[in-house]
C-alpha cells in the first residue's frame, strides 16, 4: 500500500470505528461483532504504526490512556461554569417561575427538565468537529486540562458527525459520571487489592478523571452526558431542546430521560416522578435541573455572579444527615459473625427516623476511625441499611477512646476467632443464643420456610425461656406453651402453631436455604435440591461429588460438607424429618426447560411486561437476576436496552432480542 492509499484507508477506518463506537457505546445497538470491531482497530493501528505522521488526536487509537501527566495545565473557561440555585419544594419552583415573569413581563416560558446527574462537570471544546480540549470545572473560572483522560471515555466522540461538525467552535458542557454498577465493582476490586474504596460514585468519577496516569482512567469505565452549549461559532441553536436533539445527531450522548415541558406543571410532575424513580436509576442523581427552553429568553435573563437566572436545580430530599454516635455495639449474626453497629441519636433521613447504622466490620471501623460520641454523617439510600459515611472532624474526637473489637462473643462470652484471611471475627459457639435467634428468624423468613407470626419478639422469648434450642424444637411446640409467651393470646398462639405446621411442606430447596449453610443461598439451594432430589442423597454425597455440580464448585461444596460434618446439624435434620418436614424436592407441575439458566432482563418488551417475562422464566425453571456477570446465561434486551447490554457484550454473555427470547420460551 502506498502512502495515498494508506491515507485513504486510515480515513475510512476511522470513520467506520467512530460509527461503531457510537452504535455500541451511545446507542447500545452494535452492528458488528467484537471480533470484527477489534480487526478494524488492529488494521488502523498497523497503518498508523507504518505512517506515524498520519496519527491525529481524533484517531480512535488515541483513546486508550498511557499518557502520564505531570500536573494538569490550567484552562481558563471562556464563560464561567456557574453553579445553580436550588429549589427544595414545589413552592420554590413556582417562585422561580414568578421571578422569570417579573424579569420578562408578559412572556410565557417553556422548560426542559433533566436529571441532575451526580458526577463531575466538564467542558469539551470541538474545533471543526474535532475534540481539541476537555477541562474540569475547577473553581468555575479556571479548570484543569484533562483531555487525555476524557479521551478514554468511550461514549465521548473524538469527532462530531453531521452539521455540528462544521462549526468552527463548539463548546459543550456535561457531566462525567460512573454508573452505580461500575462503582460497586470498582470498590470490590479496590477492597480486594487492599486499597481504600471510594465513598460514592461521584468521588470515584472525579478521582478517575483527575488520574495522572490515563491508563488507570481507561480501566475505570466512565460515562458522559452532555447538557449545555456554552459557546458556538456560528450559533445555529434557538432552543435548548433543539440543541439537545442536535447533540444526539452529532454523536454526543444526551441523557435519555431529558423532557421538554411546555408548562411549569409538567416540569413539577417530572420532578416528582424522577424522585420516585431515583433508586432505580443506573446512576446517582441528586435532583432535576430545570432550564428555560428558549435561548433568547436565557440570554435576556442572564446570570448573577453565582448562577444563571434561567435555570434552577430541584433537589431531591437529602439521604444523608449528621448525628452523634451514642454507642458502638456488636451484633452476633446467625453464622456467629460479630458485626459492629452504631447506635445513633435518632435523626430523620428521607422520611424515616434512623437510630441504628451498620459499621460493616472491624476493618471498616478502623478505616473510618469512628468512636463513641463522634459526630458522623449517615446515609440511607434505597433499601440498603443506613451506614456511616464519615466522621465529622471535631477536636474532641482525639480524646475519645478508639473502638476495639471484643475478643469474646458479647452474648455468650465464648472466644471469638478471626480466621486467617477473613475480615470477620466469629463466635465459635453454635449454641450461642444470639446465633440461635438469628438462625430461627432466617429459617422462618418468607423466602425460607415462610413461617408467619414467627417474629423477633416471639423468637427472643422462645430462645430466652429455653423452649427452642435448635430449629427442630420449633416443631415440638404446643399451643398452650406458645400461649404462655408475653403478648401472645390464645388465638395468635394457634395461628403461629398452624404456621409452623404448614411450613413442613415447603420442599427441599427452601429447607436447604433455611438451614443457613454457609454459601448456600436460594439459588444454590435450588441447584443442590435439583441434583440430589432428597436430603438423604445430599447427606451421602461427598464434597468432591458436590463440587462437580455445575453452579456449585469447591467453596460451596466445602461449606455443605462442613455443615453436615457437625453431628449436631445432622441430628437437627433427622429430628426435622421425624417431625414430618418434607425432605424431597418440591416438584412444581410442568416442564422446566430453563432449569439452571440465569437471565438478566433489560429494556422494554412489546409483547409483555418485564414482570411477566420474569414470571415466565421462573415458571420454566430459570432464574432472573439484576446484574450481568460471567455466570449469566442470557441477557434479554428489549427496546432502549441500557448498560446491561454493554456488560453482556464485554463479558461475552449471549444476548437475545425479544423475538429470540419468545422462540426460547416457546411463545413464538
Ligand atoms: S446545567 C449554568 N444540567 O450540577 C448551568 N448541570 O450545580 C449549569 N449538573 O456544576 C449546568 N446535571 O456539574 C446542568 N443536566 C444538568 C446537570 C448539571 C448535573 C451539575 C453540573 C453543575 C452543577 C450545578
Amino acid at each position: 500500500m502506498d502512502r495515498p492509499q494508506a491515507e485513504a484507508r486510515i480515513r475510512e477506518l476511522r470513520q467506520q470505528i467512530q460509527h461503531h463506537d457510537f452504535r455500541y457505546y451511545v446507542e447500545n445497538r452494535p452492528e458488528i461483532t467484537d471480533a470484527q470491531y477489534d480487526a478494524l482497530v488492529r488494521e488502523l493501528r498497523e497503518l498508523e504504526a507504518a505512517y506515524p505522521d498520519l496519527v491525529t488526536a481524533d484517531s480512535p487509537t488515541q483513546r486508550v490512556g498511557g499518557v502520564v501527566a505531570e500536573g494538569f495545565a490550567a484552562v481558563e473557561h471562556r464563560t464561567p461554569m456557574l453553579s445553580l440555585g436550588n429549589a427544595t419544594s414545589v413552592e420554590d419552583l413556582r417562585e422561580f417561575e414568578a421571578r422569570l415573569g417579573r424579569a420578562l413581563p408578559g412572556e410565557r416560558f417553556e422548560y426542559v427538565a433533566e436529571p441532575k446527574v451526580d458526577g463531575l462537570g466538564v467542558a469539551l471544546l470541538y474545533e471543526r468537529g474535532v475534540l481539541t480540549r476537555g477541562a474540569t470545572r475547577g473553581d468555575g473560572r479556571v479548570g484543569e486540562d484533562v483531555t487525555h483522560n476524557l479521551r478514554t471515555i468511550r461514549s465521548l466522540p473524538l469527532r462530531l458527525r453531521g452539521p455540528l461538525a462544521e462549526l468552527a467552535v463548539l463548546e459543550v458542557r456535561g457531566e462525567v459520571f460512573m454508573r452505580k454498577e461500575v462503582f460497586q465493582r470498582l470498590n470490590r476490586e479496590l477492597e480486594e487489592a487492599g486499597e481504600a474504596p471510594f465513598a460514592n460514585p461521584r468521588n470515584a468519577a472525579a478521582g478517575s478523571v483527575r488520574q495522572k496516569d490515563s491508563g488507570i482512567t481507561a480501566k475505570r469505565p466512565l460515562d458522559i452526558i452532555l447538557y449545555q452549549v456554552s459557546h458556538a461559532e456560528p450559533n445555529p441553536f434557538t432552543t435548548h431542546w433543539d440543541a439537545l436533539q442536535r447533540f444526539r445527531e452529532a454523536g454526543l450522548s444526551v441523557n435519555a430521560r431529558v423532557r421538554h415541558c411546555p408548562t411549569l406543571d409538567d416540569a413539577i410532575t417530572y420532578c416528582q416522578a424522577l424522585e420516585a424513580e431515583r433508586e432505580r436509576l443506573e446512576y446517582e442523581a441528586d435532583g432535576v435541573v430545570l432550564k428555560v427552553n428558549a435561548l433568547q429568553q436565557q440570554h435576556l435573563l442572564g446570570s448573577t455572579t453565582h448562577h444563571p437566572r434561567w435555570a434552577i436545580a430541584y433537589k431531591f430530599r437529602a439521604r444523608q444527615a449528621q448525628t452523634r454516635i451514642k454507642r458502638i455495639l456488636v451484633n452476633v449474626g446467625r453464622t456467629g459473625a460479630l458485626t459492629p453497629a452504631a447506635e445513633l441519636e435518632p435523626v430523620e433521613i428521607a422520611g424515616a427516623t434512623i437510630s441504628r447504622a451498620t459499621l460493616h466490620n472491624a476493618d471498616e471501623v478502623t478505616r473510618l476511625d469512628v468512636r463513641e460520641g463522634d459526630l458522623v454523617l449517615v446515609e440511607r439510600a434505597g433499601d440498603v441499611i443506613p451506614h456511616v459515611i464519615e466522621v465529622v472532624p471535631e477536636p474532641e474526637h482525639a480524646v475519645r477512646a478508639p473502638f476495639v473489637m471484643p475478643e469474646r462473643c458479647p452474648v455468650c462470652g465464648s472466644q471469638a476467632h478471626r480466621p486467617e484471611g477473613e475480615v470477620v471475627r466469629r463466635c465459635a459457639n453454635s449454641a450461642c443464643p444470639a446465633q440461635v435467634k438469628e438462625r430461627l428468624l432466617h429459617f422462618g423468613s418468607r423466602r425460607s420456610m415462610d413461617i408467619e407470626h414467627l417474629g423477633e419478639a416471639v423468637v427472643n422469648q422462645l430462645v430466652e425461656k429455653g423452649l427452642v434450642k435448635n430449629l427442630a424444637d420449633l416443631y415440638h411446640l404446643t399451643v398452650p406453651t406458645l400461649a404462655e409467651l408475653d403478648r401472645l393470646a390464645e388465638k395468635s398462639a394457634t395461628n403461629l402453631y398452624n404456621a409452623i405446621r404448614r411450613s413442613k411442606d415447603r420442599g427441599l430447596p427452601r429447607l436447604l436455604f433455611g438451614l443457613g449453610i454457609r454459601h448456600v443461598g436460594e439459588h444454590v439451594a435450588e441447584i443442590l435440591a435439583a441434583h440430589t432430589g432428597s436430603m438423604e442423597r445430599l447427606l451421602r454425597a461427598s464434597a468432591e461429588e458436590l463440587a462437580e455440580i455445575h453452579g456449585v464448585g469447591p467453596r460451596i461444596a466445602a461449606g455443605v460438607a462442613h455443615f453436615f460434618a457437625q453431628e449436631e446439624n445432622v441430628r437437627v435434620v433427622e429430628r426435622l424429618k421425624a417431625a414430618g418436614v418434607k425432605m424431597e424436592e418440591a416438584v412444581a407441575p410442568g416442564p422446566k426447560p430453563l432449569a439452571g439458566k440465569t437471565f438478566v432482563l433489560t429494556g422494554t418488551f412489546s409483547s409483555m411486561s418485564r414482570d411477566s417475562a420474569r414470571d415466565l422464566i421462573t415458571r420454566l425453571g430459570g432464574r432472573v437476576t439484576a446484574a450481568v456477570s460471567k455466570k449469566t446465561d442470557y441477557v434479554v434486551a428489549g427496546k432502549e436496552a441500557g448498560s446491561k447490554l454493554e456488560d453482556a457484550r464485554r463479558l461475552g454473555v449471549t444476548t437475545l432480542d425479544e423475538a429470540a427470547f419468545l422462540v426460547l420460551v416457546g411463545k413464538a
